[in-house]
This record gives structure tokens, sequence and C-alpha cells, in this order.
């Protein structure tokens, strides 16, 4: 596969980063299931492990089978490198935690998964990394005016976990550079099919593979994608030229990242320091689940932007609903950015508020019966959550107002089932709710 670059997406996402004649012809994947490799000779490890012949050592550090994921994503993204590891958030935490060695501060919006908020708000900060938050994800200007000597990166997600806003990623990749910072993108929710952050201008590329790329729900997993072009030789990031034991050439001579990588400096920090030393390793079996959902995710995924567009239309329509949270909608404010940067569709996951308050959103959840409950997202099964409770459960108040999250948020993720089918079991649960509330009036 030496012209990959010639490949369209769709011969990408089946082909990219495996070759059949290098493993016994097999045409799937093979699982490597093995902790360790028979690396023949003390020379040979040596070797690998000063980088002058290719091969693996030990699975915790990387894996045949979990190369070809890692090797696939980055052709996707049209990126240099892509280092696998056990969820999406193991990916974004050794992400920032590469960045912010040190100490330092990190900008970021209020429109982010709630996992990650927990961190931000409450670890990261005992480790020294401090986090700046604009309001209005829209406004460059505002993330300009948070940029401080201390900014390390600006994180944000492309497409925000629940209400769907759109992020300006070609502003804020040209704002990042002017201050000599990168910008970190999470694009777990567009997946690689709908959007490309870095033709977009970002550096690093995130990814909870759990969802959209998986598709099925059936495996956890991350990567931290790296397009390869930030200039690591800047006073701000002393940790890429600082000598590191774990490159000693075979001269016996430390080396940095940067000496040792070059642009590449900063995926080998996330692989070494990161996955290797804190060890949220990817396990082959789960590269394989979600190498074939990969398979299909350009099918699985039209076919879900096509069921969120009918039951988009069906909610506006409702009664029983108050608003609904999708970019391509009249007045929305993400709208202008969505159809120019998002042709194809932003994905599966969106907000409606219900009438009637949280009371409703749980009346809601009892009464389907098609959606599950549940708290992943991507999944070929739709799923309905109560982001306030679950997904965004530990945002304050005040946060989840900031975050566009009121009382009344019914978070859906859709998948592939029959359109008709979902929409008859949100209007019967719709309905049934109805009922209860009638029924307790009296
Ligand atoms: C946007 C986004 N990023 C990251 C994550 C974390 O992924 P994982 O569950 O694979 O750790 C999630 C989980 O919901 C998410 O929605």
């Amino acid at each position: 596969m030496s012209t990959l670059e010639d490949f369209g997406f769709d011969t990408l996402k089946l082909r990219a980063g495996y070759d059949p004649a290098d493993h016994n012809f097999s045409s799937a994947v093979p699982i490597y299931e093995t902790v360790s490799y028979a690396v023949g000779s003390a020379e040979n490890y040596d070797n690998i492990a000063a980088g002058v012949a290719d091969g693996h050592v030990y699975s915790r550090c990387s894996n045949p089978t979990v190369k070809v994921l890692e090797d696939r994503i980055a052709a996707l993204d049209k990126a240099k490198n892509a280092v696998a590891v056990g969820s999406g958030v193991a990916a974004i935490t050794y992400a920032i935690l590469s960045l912010s060695e040190g100490g330092g501060r990190m900008l970021t919006t209020e429109q982010l998964y709630g996992g990650i908020v927990h961190s931000l708000d409450s670890i990261f900060p005992k480790y020294g990394l401090h986090v700046d938050k604009v309001n209005n994800y829209a406004s460059i200007d505002e993330f300009e005016a948070k940029i401080t000597e201390d900014t390390k990166l600006i994180y944000v997600e492309s497409v925000s976990n629940p209400t769907a806003i759109v992020s300006d990623i070609d502003n804020l990749s040209k704002l990042a550079h002017k201050h000599g910072i990168p910008l970190v993108v999470d694009n777990t929710i567009p997946t690689p099919y709908l959007f490309n952050p870095i033709e977009h201008g970002a550096d690093i590329v995130i990814y909870s593979a759990t969802k959209g790329i998986g598709g099925h729900g059936a495996a956890i997993g991350g990567l931290v994608v790296d397009a390869g072009r930030f200039d690591w030789d800047s006073p701000k990031f002393p940790q890429f030229k600082e000598k590191n034991i774990a490159f000693r050439d075979l001269n016996g001579r430390d080396r940095s990242y940067l000496e040792a990588f070059g642009k590449d400096a900063f995926s080998a920090k996330v692989r070494s320091d990161y996955l290797t030393n804190f060890g949220a390793a990817l396990s082959p079996f789960n590269a394989y689940i979600l190498l074939l959902g990969l398979e299909t995710i350009s099918e699985r995924i039209d076919k879900e932007v096509r069921n969120v567009e009918k039951i988009v239309d069906f909610l506006t329509h409702s009664e029983y609903v108050e608003w609904v949270s999708y970019p391509y909608l009249e007045g929305n404010k993400s709208r202008e950015l969505a159809k120019k940067n998002f042709p194809k569709g932003v994905g599966q996951l969106f907000s409606f508020g219900i009438k009637g308050g949280e009371e409703a959103v749980y009346r809601l959840c009892r009464n389907v019966k098609l959606f599950s409950y549940q708290l992943n997202l991507g999944d070929s099964k739709s799923l309905i959550a109560n982001a306030k409770r679950s997904t965004h459960g530990v945002l304050t108040d005040s946060e989840l107002g900031l975050a566009g999250i009121p009382d009344n948020t019914v978070r859906v993720s859709i998948g592939t089932e029959d359109p008709d089918d979902l929409i008859r079991d949100l209007q019967q649960a719709f309905e049934a709710s109805a009922f209860e509330v009638s029924k307790k009036a009296g």
C-alpha cells in the first residue's frame, strides 16, 4: 500500500495499515494476543528499543493488531501518527498531561463531555494544570482574551456532547498558532467520516473509539492522533528537549524527544512516557472489534444522520417538546458553520427539551420501549439519557446552565433502526407520560 494518499475514505477504512502478505495472507486482521515478543536476540531488542529496527517488544507499548487500528485512523485523518489507548478518557488525559508537564493553563469551553469536566475542575488543578473556559464558544475574541503566557493548549470538541454545537476549528487553529500553542480537538462525535479537524488546522485529534468508530457499543478504546506539524522546539514545551533515558541510542547517548523524533515528538511522548508508564493499553481484542466496526462507518453514519433528520423533524413539530438543539435548524447558533464544515451531518447525538421539566425527562425515559437508557453514544442502537444526572452528572448547576443543559434536557443518540419505529416509540412514550400526569392529577 505505497499510494495510500491516493485512496478515498471508503477504501482506507477497509484497507489502510494492513497488508495480508505480511500476516500469512489472513484477510481479517489477526488478533495478536500476546504479552511480549520473542525478539530473537539481545542485539535485536537493543535495535528495536533504539528505534533502528522495526518491531514490538511488549504489548503495553505497542501491538501489531493495535497498530493496524492506529495506522488506519491516522490514514483516515490524514495524520502522521496515532496512538491507541484503553479509552477515550485515557486519550484525553494523556494528551493533556503530555502538553502541560510542569503545570500551566489550558483554554477550553463550557461545552464538553461531562466526564472530562470533572478532571478539569477537580483533578488536573492538583497537578498544577489550571483551566480557563470561554462562555461563548463562538467568540474567537473571547478565546484570545483568555490566552495567557502560561497557556499550553486550546482544547475543544468539534461537535459538543450533548448539545451538538459546532466549534470553529479553522479560526481556533489560527489563533492557537498565533500564540505558539497547539489546538487539540476531540472529534469523537463526528468521527473521521464526518469531519477532519487536521484539514482545518488542528494539531492533535482525540477519539473515544468506543463511540462512532466502533459503532456497536461492544468495545471501549481511544486514540490520540498527531498531525505531525507542530513545532515543539519552543520554550513553552521544554519537555520535548529534555534528554530522556528511554531514547538512549546504541552508543549509550540519551536523546530528547525532539532529537529522536522531530515533528513526531508529541506522539512519541504520548506512547513512551504516558502509555508505556501509566499503562492504559488497548487490548488487541478490542482493537480487532473496533476495526470491524470501522469497516462500516460510512454506511452506518449516513443512515444514522438520515434517521436523526427525520426524528429532529418529528420533534420540532411535537406538542410535547419545548426546544431541539440540532445545528442545522433555523435559529441555531452553529447553523452556518455546520452547513459549511459538516455537509454530511454532525453525527448521531443531539438534545431536546421536553415540556414539564426534569420529571418529564424521567417519565419519558421510563416509557420508551425501543430507545434504551444508556450513557454511550454512536451505537447502532438508539439510546436515551438524562444528561443532567448521567453523562453530565458532575457539572454544577452553573456549569449546566453555561453548557446549555437545562433541567428538561433529553439526550439521544440515534442508531440505524427503522426511523418510523423510533418516532412511534417516542410518540407512544410522550402519550404514556401525559397519561401518567393526568392520572396523578386526578
Ligand atoms: C466527546 C467524548 N469524548 C470522550 C469520551 C470518553 O470516552 P470513553 O468512554 O471511551 O473513555 C466521551 C464519552 O462519552 C465523549 O462523549
